[in-house]
């Protein structure tokens, strides 16, 4: 499904009034089947970005469209996850994915097996019966994966999921995630701090500046398909890594060292 901002801005209101202007004139076309990676600095309006392309907030200026209409309401059709994975605890795992379909008051038995199926491939197939407070942060993470994916949405809303992970899970993780989105076709929104997930896991890195966020670099990501652990050998991956780098230490403000004269 296309997604776009069209001249996005979001201003908040403090409870005395006083406005914290959090995105800034955000222009962004999303192709579908698109992975999109999503890189800032801590406060730049990513997660308000996030939050209002999938409808859960609203835009002060400009607008989200998706599938050709305008953002109005939480999108139905769309897998969200947080970097915490918000798993009810007195459910199992099973029930946890199943919570998909409870909420839009479907049933769940027909959706039983693609649960167990989701888990196996992230290799949690003996805890479909365990409940989330017996399992390490990157097992609950894999069980939030596979809750955001059940349904099959179109599209897919991704906020820092690994963010409390170690390296290796997150490495892990990663090529799950590059393996489940090419096979699910879903336009993916991928917010990130790390440089690395964003090109491996991105068809496109989109840096924004630090707040109010607005978009500096919007750069293709031209490694091949499938994405696999080989993929962070290439000469290509760590060129990739270094320009996004700089974009971002650059943060988008003004080198002041300009017209500085030695
Ligand atoms: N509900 C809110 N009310 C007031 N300010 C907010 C609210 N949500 C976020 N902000 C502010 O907007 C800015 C962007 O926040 P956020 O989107 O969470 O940034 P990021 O996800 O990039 O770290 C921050 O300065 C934050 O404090
Ligand atoms: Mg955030």
């Amino acid at each position: 499904m296309p997604l776009r901002a069209e001249g996005l801005g979001k201003t908040f209101r403090s409870a005395r009034g006083a406005a914290v202007r959090a995105l800034d004139g955000i222009d962004l076309s999303i192709a579908p089947g698109e992975f999109v990676s999503i890189l800032g600095p801590s406060g730049c309006g990513k997660s308000t970005l996030l939050a209002i392309l999938a409808g859960l907030d609203k835009a002060t200026q400009g607008a989200a469209v998706v599938g050709g209409k305008p953002v109005t309401a939480p999108l139905v059709d769309a897998g969200v996850m947080f970097q915490r994975d918000l798993l009810l605890d007195w459910h199992t795992c099973e029930d946890n994915i199943l919570m998909q379909f409870k909420m839009r008051g479907q049933p769940t038995a027909p959706h039983r097996d693609r649960a167990r199926e989701l888990l196996a491939l992230v290799g949690m197939e003996s805890a479909a019966q365990r409940y989330p407070r017996e399992l390490s942060g990157g097992m609950r993470q894999r069980v939030a994966i596979c809750r955001a994916l059940v349904h099959e949405p179109p599209l897919l809303f991704l906020d820092e999921p690994f963010g409390a992970l170690d390296a290796l899970t997150r490495e892990n993780l990663n090529t799950e995630l590059a393996a489940l989105t090419a096979h699910s076709g879903a336009t993916v929104v991928f917010v990130t701090h790390g440089i690395d997930e964003a090109v491996f896991l991105g068809d496109r890195a989109v840096v924004m500046s630090a707040r109010p966020g607005r978009i500096i670099a919007d750069v293709r990501i031209d490694l091949p398909h499938p994405r696999g652990a080989h993929i962070r050998e290439l000469p290509e991956f760590t060129a990739y890594t270094a320009r996004l780098r700089k974009l971002l230490a650059h943060d988008g403000r003004p080198d002041h060292r300009e017209g500085v004269r030695p």
